[in-house]
Order: structure tokens, then sequence, then C-alpha cells
């Protein structure tokens, strides 16, 4: 068996095209345009790709796109006041902190002073809870972008056994809360579950996001399963003849796709979606603002 290649680039287009459409009809029907703040604190290469990325995506979907770029020493009070500001600012619908930040900030007081509202992470504490408890919430843009290939692959998710491995909050944790939502029967292994492979086994729907390059090899995988790699890791190929680096996921990819029935590949799959999530999430928290209608097929 070979399994398909979910295509994330091309799914990822087409939720990007999916809000621009409705960036349009906000401001053609309202007169509103969604605005997305983006906070990044100190010069880490990384991070200013992908806040580089982020904003230019933000632009060709037609929202308003506002980069504050702060010296790697502000203070907490400082980092606070802007987001006060940015709370309360009518014009800006979706507020991202980028993390992570420097170590003399409490992550958590930052995140958690943004207004749930304009959480387009979904990290506030309040949309933790109203994620847990099934309630409307503003989604984390990783596991959501997951969940949308995954409904689109499977039409229904309802009674299938679905495995996360790995069990952060940004990803594992709301993945698998999302994942019960759609009344899978979830489990979240980790380092520490026992027989990890066999766990593996009985899942109709592997979710692997523990940072840990080729993790999961194909003999893990219950065949015709759907196979999620969340992993981005930059592994040395000198020994291969492939230059100098190559990305990889979570999964061993030749092996998996052998076996699986549909598998995300490394680069090309989910990475494409959470930039697309983040759109879908500022274009939805501008609509809720509002009180006009979300767009369809875009949230949890
Ligand atoms: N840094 C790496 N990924 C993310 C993300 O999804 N959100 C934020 N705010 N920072 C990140």
């Amino acid at each position: 068996m070979s399994a398909k290649i979910i295509d994330g680039k091309e799914f990822a287009a087409r939720v990007r095209a999916q809000v621009k459409d409705h960036v349009t009809r906000l401001v053609n029907d309202h007169g509103i345009t969604p605005g997305l703040a983006v906070v990044l604190v100190g010069e880490d290469p990384a991070s200013q790709v992908y806040v580089r990325s982020k904003g230019k995506a933000t632009h060709e979907a037609g929202m308003k796109s506002v980069e504050h770029k702060l010296d790697i020493d502000t203070s907490e009070k400082d980092l606070l006041a802007l987001i006060d500001q940015l709370n309360n600012d009518a014009t800006i619908h979706g507020i991202l902190v980028q993390l992570p930040l420097p170590k003399h900030l409490n992550e958590d007081l930052v995140i958690n002073a943004i207004d749930p509202a304009k959480d387009v992470d979904g990290f506030h504490i309040s949309n933790v809870g109203l994620l847990g408890t099934g309630q409307k919430s503003m989604v984390p843009c990783t596991p959501l972008g997951c969940l949308m290939m995954l409904r689109d692959h499977h039409g229904s998710l309802s009674g299938l056994n679905a495995v996360v491995v790995g069990r952060s909050n940004i990803v594992g944790k709301p993945m698998a809360q999302l994942l019960l939502g759609d009344s899978c029967t979830v489990t979240i292994a980790h380092s520490r579950t026992k027989d990890l492979p066999e766990v593996v086994r009985g899942a109709d729907i592997v979710v692997a996001a523990v940072g840990r390059a080729e993790m999961v090899p194909g003999d893990w995988i219950k065949p015709g399963a759907t196979v999620i790699d969340v992993g981005i890791n930059r592994i040395d190929a000198h020994e291969k003849g492939e230059g100098k680096t190559r990305l990889v996921g979570d999964v061993d990819f030749a092996s998996a796709a052998k076996v699986a029935g549909a598998i995300t590949p490394v680069p090309g799959g989910v990475g494409p979606m959470t930039i697309a999530c983040l759109l879908a999430n500022t274009v939805t928290a501008c609509s809720r603002a509002n009180g006009l209608e979300e767009p369809e097929g875009l949230t949890a």
C-alpha cells in the first residue's frame, strides 16, 4: 500500500482563499478591515522569519497587519502597556506575542494579559478552559490546521481511535481536546508511555508532535491509518549526501507512507496550515467582535 499524501500547501492555499473571501465581504458589506498585531521582543532570527511571513500573509489576505518590534531588554511593564493599548484598539482584532520571550519576561503573565477575544493563538487560560469544556473559543493554530485536514480526509471523525504523541500546551493537549470534540476516542501518549509502539498501532489517527526526528517508524502504524506529522526537525544529512541539513518530521516518512492510508509530508504538510489558521482565527475574531456571522469551515 502507498499512502495518499495530504498536501498542506495546497490545503493552506484553499483556506487562505476562503479567508480572503470573508475579508472582502467584511470590507465591502460592513466597512470593517480585520487587523492583526504581532509583537516580537528581541531579535531571535527564527522568530524574525516567522513574524515577517505572518505579516506578509496577513497583507495578502487583505487584512491590516501591524508589527511591534521591541528591544530585547524591554521591561514587563512596557510590554504589558503595549498589550493593553492593543486590547483597547478597535482596529486590532487579533494579537499575537511571538514566543519564546526573553527569559526576564513571564510568558504566562504576558499571554494572559491579552484580551481572550483577540487571542488568535488560543493560548490564554480562558480559551484553554473554553476549549476544554467544549465552548466557543479561540483555538491554537497548529491543532486547528490538523483538525481541518483530518475532517477533510475523513468527513466524520466520530468513533475513530486517535493517538496524539506529545503533551505540549501548544499542540498535544489542544489537539486531544479537538479530537474529543469530534467524538474520537483519544489517547495522549508521551515520553513515559509504556509500550508506545503498541499504543500507536491501535490508532486510526496518529498525530505526532514530540519534536524528535523520525521517531515514529512505519511498523508502529496500523495499515490504512491517517498520520499527521507536526514535527519540524533539522537533521544533519551529510552521510546521506543530501547537502548539509534536511527537514524531517517526527515520523519516518519513507516507512510510514508504505503502511498509512494518508500522511502529511514534512515540509509541506502541517507547516503551511499554521499561518493559514492564524489568518482564519483573525477573521473569526473580527467577525465575533462585530456580532457578524463567523466564516464557515474556518473554526473548530
Ligand atoms: N513561536 C513558535 N510558534 C509559535 C506560535 O504558534 N505562536 C506564537 N505566539 N509564538 C510561536
